[in-house]
């Protein structure tokens, strides 16, 4: 008896994760959440950089001038210089991602 409770609650737990993941690994695919996580920090939550610590802020003019191209390979390698605080290739974001947060970028340039 105690046996068949145990097995309802793992089967329980496991229906729950299933039901629970797919909605996590979303949300972690959309533009807005990843620049929160992998951009934020330097960047600033309203995309206005950091003047002070030369971190360029993503919706002033300058940044509107960036070719779409020129943008995702600023994100993906680091652009022209390579730098390395970039290079978000390397570290885990896939190029659909990068695509996403360059759209989220975008529409953030418009408001
Ligand atoms: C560790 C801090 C840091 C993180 C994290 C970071 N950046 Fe940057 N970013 C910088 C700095 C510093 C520069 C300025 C580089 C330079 O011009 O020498 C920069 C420059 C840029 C530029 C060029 C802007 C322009 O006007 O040319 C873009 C675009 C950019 N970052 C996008 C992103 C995106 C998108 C992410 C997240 C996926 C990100 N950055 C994460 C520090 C960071």
């Amino acid at each position: 008896m105690k046996m068949t409770k145990l097995v309802i609650l793992i089967v329980m737990i496991a229906l729950a994760l299933f039901l629970i993941l797919p909605s996590l690994s979303w949300a972690a695919d959309d533009g807005a959440s990843i620049y929160r996580t992998k951009c934020a920090m330097c960047h600033g939550a309203d995309l206005a950089g950091k003047p002070a610590a030369k971190i360029p802020s993503l919706v002033g003019d300058d940044a509107k001038k960036v070719s779409d191209t020129d943008l995702t390979d600023m994100i993906a390698n680091g652009g022209k210089d390579k730098k390395p605080m970039h290079a978000f290739a390397t570290k885990g974001v896939t190029p659909d991602q990068i695509k996403m947060v360059v759209s989220y970028i975008r529409e953030a340039q418009k408001k």
